[in-house]
């Protein structure tokens, strides 16, 4: 064990595999991360476009043991030196979860250690405490943004009953999602996400608009903090077609049956400007519902979590603007906003000492409530 690093702290390990990654972590404390490990299988679904959730929980069985003892050896402490073990119970694909959930109530059960099943999506937040080994001040304003999900969150205790409420959230796709399918329209490579991010800073802003789901008068007060983005998907599809279906496009040499394969680099088609139009509608409805919850509830803080947190343009319109209205932005670091066993160990630290471990028969819960933290 090493000395001095988590003298006399309690040891959390905690186990992910929500969807295409396998993570290990452990956690001295609350917020002292001094192992992190993950195994993803992505490269797997380039060839399907998608996810395919029997070779995900195949890759899961595969690698769980493996993530688990490299994260052991990283911080140079035995399996007995843990004290408690924390594991994804939901939401996300049920064959993944329960292959993790197994797996560790198996190391549970053999080491008579209690065993929490956690709320994947409220880790996706608490890991900033192990990214600044800071404490998140609550009240604070939780913006959830995945492949999954985007919600909003109003967080007052992660443990006490009603602690967390839920102010609103997409009412279609999330936010990653409409990433996803905009980058396969536009035969951009799997994941979309990245990559439709990565064309829209080559993009001139201003050069094409797109309209802004739920937004104006009209929505103020019926969703004043909810989110639509399939009219922006198929806005963007038509604008494609549109584009497609000029002079210019059908008399070019480049113009095939099968070109929708390959869009980009085609010169009828402006990739960049499209993406950057896209991700700026994306943005600004993040943006001006997250800022209005952050006024309407006086809440200081704002806490960012999920893979979508490591979109460009989010981050950096956030980091101008919460500084404007007083409020501290707390983000992870890009390597902790896909998904991590440590998300999942520092949920666990954070609530642990205050609820009871889950009955041992527990099951996973793909569609579990953003407002519960553990299953
Ligand atoms: O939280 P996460 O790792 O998995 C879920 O629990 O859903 O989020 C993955 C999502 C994918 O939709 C991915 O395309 C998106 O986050 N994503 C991004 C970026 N990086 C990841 N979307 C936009 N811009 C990015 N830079
Ligand atoms: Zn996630």
């Amino acid at each position: 064990m090493i000395e001095g690093v988590f003298n006399g702290e309690t040891l959390t390990l905690g186990i992910e595999s929500t969807c295409d990654e396998t993570g290990a972590a452990l956690v001295a404390g609350k917020t002292k991360l001094i192992a992190n490990v993950v195994a993803t299988s992505m490269d797997q679904y380039a060839r399907y476009g998608g996810i395919i959730p029997e070779i995900a929980s195949r890759a899961h069985l595969e690698s769980f043991l493996p993530v688990v003892t490299s994260a052991l050896e990283q911080a140079g402490v035995k399996l007995e030196d843990i004290d408690r073990i924390g594991v994804s119970g939901g939401p996300g694909l049920i064959g993944s979860l329960a292959v993790g959930i197994a797996g560790a109530k198996a190391l549970a059960l053999a080491l008579h250690k209690p065993l929490y099943g956690v709320n994947h999506v409220i880790g996706h937040l608490a890991v900033d405490q192990l990214a600044s080994e800071e404490m998140l001040k609550l009240p604070a304003v939780g913006l959830v943004v995945s492949g999954g999900h985007t919600n909003l969150l109003y967080i007052e205790d992660f443990a006490a009953p009603g602690g967390i409420r839920e102010l609103g959230g997409t009412l279609d796709d999330a936010s990653g999602e409409a990433f996803d399918k905009v980058g396969r329209i536009l035969g951009l490579p799997y994941p979309g996400g990245p990559n439709v991010d990565r064309m829209s800073q080559q993009g001139t802003l201003g050069a094409i608009d797109f309209p802004r789901g739920l937004s104006g008068a009209k929505y103020a007060k019926s969703h004043p903090y909810d989110f639509s983005f399939s009219g922006l998907k198929t806005a963007v599809a038509r604008y494609i077609a549109s584009l497609e279906a000029s002079p210019e496009a059908r008399s070019h040499p480049e113009f095939t049956e099968d070109y929708q394969a390959t869009r980009q680099g085609k010169p009828w088609l402006p990739v960049a400007d499209i993406c950057k139009g896209f991700s700026e509608s994306i943005n600004d409805s993040l943006v001006s519902k997250t800022l209005k919850a952050l006024q309407d509830t006086g809440a200081k803080t704002l806490v960012v979590g999920g893979g979508y947190s490591a979109n460009s343009r989010l981050r950096s319109w956030l980091a101008e603007a919460c500084p404007e209205i007083g409020v501290t932005l707390r983000i992870p670091p890009l390597k902790f906003c896909t998904d991590n066993g440590a998300q999942i160990a520092a949920i666990t630290a954070e609530i642990a000492d205050r609820l009871e471990p889950s009955r041992p028969d527990f099951s996973p819960v793909s569609a579990l409530d953003l407002t519960r933290v553990m299953v």
